[in-house]
């Protein structure tokens, strides 16, 4: 492995594209417990690679109780994907906003499942040093409000498309109009992806996009079938860490709580 460390100054320059650091950075930590929930060494390793201010974003994160809400996230990302891929061997995945996550590696799908991982230019050039492009799996560097990268993705087969921590960054009016699109895009498949309540969005200035309900984008995008929506803290009979999963225990018996973020499954 090449030893060099990778710099990342420039992230920073526009409040959102750090946050990936952030995630990586949990999953990293996560993956270091004795029974993760989502173990993904793929982050430890691309992290020991990254040259940045750790300490500081290790302060300002609290890995210790936050790591649950990332490992918890993706792993029923992992697990609706990886059914997805079962029933579609032949599939097309495309994930939006992919930051530095590694779901293409830990997920690892045969042939001929073909992969694409999508995300602003100047995190795709620093994910290209990271993960290199293989057989099957190819990056682009676009923002998701731009319509015309679409085209570089075939509309040949079942489609999965992952949207982790990028939604609710967008106005409404991009969500909607990225949704249409993808839907005349592609003939059937499924979207993945999380959304946080509106009240959320309200109180943290870099959120603008909230949902309470998968109805709502049935209601504004007919092709779109809500098959599962369920809390960021379902599965948390997992947390390995008692008093953590007391505490999650304890969130998911309240309406507010669990509803403040939650994950989506789409069908169309
Ligand atoms: C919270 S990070 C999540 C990254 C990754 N999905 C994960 O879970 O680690 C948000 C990601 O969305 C990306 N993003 C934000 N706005 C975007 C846009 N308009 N087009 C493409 N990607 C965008 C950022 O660059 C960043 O990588």
């Amino acid at each position: 492995m090449n030893a060099e460390k990778i710099d990342v100054t420039g992230l920073n320059d526009d409040g959102i594209t750090w946050t990936l650091l952030a995630t990586l950075y949990l999953r990293a930590w996560e993956s270091r417990a004795e029974r993760p929930i989502l173990g993904d060494h793929h982050a430890a390793e691309a992290l020991d690679r990254i040259d940045y201010d750790f300490a500081t974003l290790e302060r300002r994160l609290r890995p210790r109780s936050n790591q649950f809400l990332v490992a918890l996230r993706a792993r029923r990302l992992d697990d609706w994907s990886a059914a997805f891929l079962a029933r579609h061997p032949d599939a097309t995945v495309l994930q939006l906003g992919c930051g530095l996550d590694s779901r293409m590696l830990r997920l690892d799908p045969p042939a001929p499942a073909r992969w694409f991982d999508l995300d602003v230019p100047k995190v795709i050039d620093l994910r290209r040093r990271l993960y290199p492009e293989r057989d099957r799996y190819r990056m682009i560097g676009a923002s998701v409000t731009d319509p015309d990268w679409l085209r570089q993705v075939p509309a040949d087969r079942p489609t999965l498309i992952i949207a982790e921590g990028l939604l609710p960054y967008l106005p409404g009016g991009d969500v909607r109009r990225l949704l249409q699109r993808l839907t005349d895009h592609f003939p059937s498949g499924e979207l993945l992806f999380d959304g946080m309540a509106p009240w959320v969005t309200r109180m943290i200035k870099v959120f603008h996009w909230g949902v309470r309900d998968g109805r709502e984008i049935e209601r504004w995008n007919p092709r779109l079938r809500c098959v599962a929506q369920v809390s960021f803290g379902a599965g948390y009979e997992r947390i390995p860490v008692r008093r953590y999963r007391l505490v999650y225990r304890l969130g998911n018996g309240i309406p507010t709580w669990r509803r403040m973020s939650q994950l989506f499954r789409f069908a169309f």
